[in-house]
């Protein structure tokens, strides 16, 4: 049994590019990821989900199903087609229109301003490399509070720049496809925590009415086995994808113990890091008023050390036990067996949310609330006579719930739990057998199938409502 809040938000979780299909419709602008996944010739963004058109039907759905609150992202060239400049009114409407749907429906909006998705020009030009995407950025986000403000009042900055940093120049699985460049990546999450702070202390300045927050992608790390120098490995990777940029946002410096492990990586290799002090006054000045944190978790890690050839395998297949991840001075990841994985190899780990939301609430006793802005099992989900049996999916949530609800007995303010995904959608590396929605969607014919998770939701939601 699972005991909540009676308040506690039960959202479902999506992203524009991931769901609104319509890449070209309306005067949509191109983003980074048309120009690359055409060249990959995988999969294409196109139908997606079809949001952009069946956006009625699956706000009908959230609200059948239990499901309070949505994450959506505004796609940033349906407004602004080259990123900069000339308006799309037809994007404006769109999203107007999207808005006023959910408000009809009783559903919140959570916006996300920038969920991978960088204007094609903008990207060309060095995407967040460049600080010229940071300017354009603050005006977009400026234009969005102004226009949308009447019906938004929970905004989020951007989406997971851990991911966009890593998948660019580490991992080499977003565009522009470039392995192994530790330098890069760190800038890139510079300075993109230097954006979310501009468009955070735009955002109090002007007085725009609601909250504001980030979302990261934070995973814990922990040595494969009890030795020391696999405690420092897990260090390693901890201050590198974790607290380089919780710092940022909450001590609004990275702190001394940070900088020595980045500095490390920086020697290491050959790179530096550009740090202006203008950048510093605006995150020390947006780590005083954050108002969440959206905590995106999935899987945890266990490490040891690695010096060597750098090699990484994303599996981007489903084929279970193919991937692999070994960077140089940063770690390498072991699988335990007796730890359950996903087929894509996600290690299903739900103490790694609890361990992680005690830590930022050691770390950062000024953090305020977090939401749960993502979570949920992706799948290889089958229709047998009409229905989808995913009691797998409801395990998956159901442990990760429970992880949430003893962090909340431990005094950490967690107020929401945003399942990913709404509806199934296209997935940027994946592609479409990888389905994570409480909604099956046919991507042929569109038609949506409320799986066995979402009858499982809706009495979860509506009993913790009756408390
Ligand atoms: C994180 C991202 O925000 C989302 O876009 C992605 O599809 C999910 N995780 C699952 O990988």
């Amino acid at each position: 049994m699972l005991s909540l809040p009676k308040e506690f938000v039960f959202g479902g979780a999506t992203a524009a590019y991931q769901v609104e299909g319509a890449t070209t419709e309306d005067g949509k602008g191109p983003v980074c990821w048309d120009v690359f996944l055409k060249e990959q010739g995988r999969f294409s963004p196109d139908p997606a989900s079809d949001f952009y058109h069946e956006y009625p039907t699956d706000l009908a759905l959230s609200k059948e199903y239990g499901v309070d609150a949505i994450r959506v992202s505004i796609a940033w060239t349906r407004i602004f087609p080259n990123g900069t400049g000339e308006l799309n009114k037809k994007g404006v409407a769109y999203y107007h229109a999207l808005f006023a749907e959910c408000l009809k429906n009783g559903i919140t909006p959570y916006v996300t301003l920038h969920h991978f998705d960088t204007p094609l020009n903008l990207h060309q030009n060095g995407d967040w490399l460049n600080p010229k995407t940071i300017d354009a950025f603050v005006a977009y986000a400026d234009f969005c509070f102004a226009e949308f403000g009447s019906q938004v009042k929970k905004w989020i900055t951007i989406n997971e720049p851990a991911s966009i940093a890593f998948g660019q120049y580490v991992v080499g699985n977003f565009p522009p496809n470039i392995q192994y460049d530790l330098p890069k990546a760190i800038q890139a999450m510079h300075n993109q925590m230097v954006a979310h702070a501009k468009v955070v202390n735009l955002f109090k300045e002007k007085d725009y009415t609601g909250e504001i927050g980030i979302v990261h992608i934070l995973e814990s790390y922990y040595p494969a086995e009890d030795a020391v120098e696999n405690l420092a490995a897990a260090n390693t990777c901890n201050v590198l994808y974790n607290q380089f940029m919780l710092d940022a946002i909450y001590k609004g410096y990275y702190d001394n113990d940070t900088m020595f492990v980045i500095n490390e990586i920086l020697k290491q290799n050959d790179g530096k890091l550009t740090i202006l002090p203008m950048d510093l006054t605006e995150l020390a000045k947006a780590a005083k008023q954050i108002d969440f944190l959206g905590l995106n978790y999935y899987q945890s890690h266990f490490v040891q050390p690695f010096h060597g050839e750098s090699y990484i395998h994303h599996n981007g297949t489903g084929e279970k036990g193919t991937a692999v991840f070994r960077l140089n001075g940063v770690g390498e990841r072991i699988y335990n067996p007796a730890i359950p994985k996903t087929d894509w190899d996600w290690v299903i780990y739900p103490k790694g949310l609890y361990d992680m939301m005690l830590y930022i609430k050691n770390r950062y006793p000024n953090y305020q609330k977090i939401y749960v802005t993502e979570n949920g099992l992706g799948d290889k989900d089958q229709v047998v006579n009409g229905e989808v049996l995913d009691q797998s999916r409801i395990d998956y949530v159901a442990i990760h719930l429970k992880a949430i609800e003893q962090a909340i007995s431990s005094g950490i303010e967690v107020k929401g739990y945003f399942i990913w995904s709404l509806q199934d959608m296209f997935s940027w590396t994946n592609g479409y057998n990888k389905r994570y929605g409480l909604f099956y969607v046919d991507f042929d014919s569109q038609k949506r199938i409320p799986k066995k998770s979402a009858q499982w939701w809706k009495e979860l939601s509506e009993s913790t409502k009756k408390g």
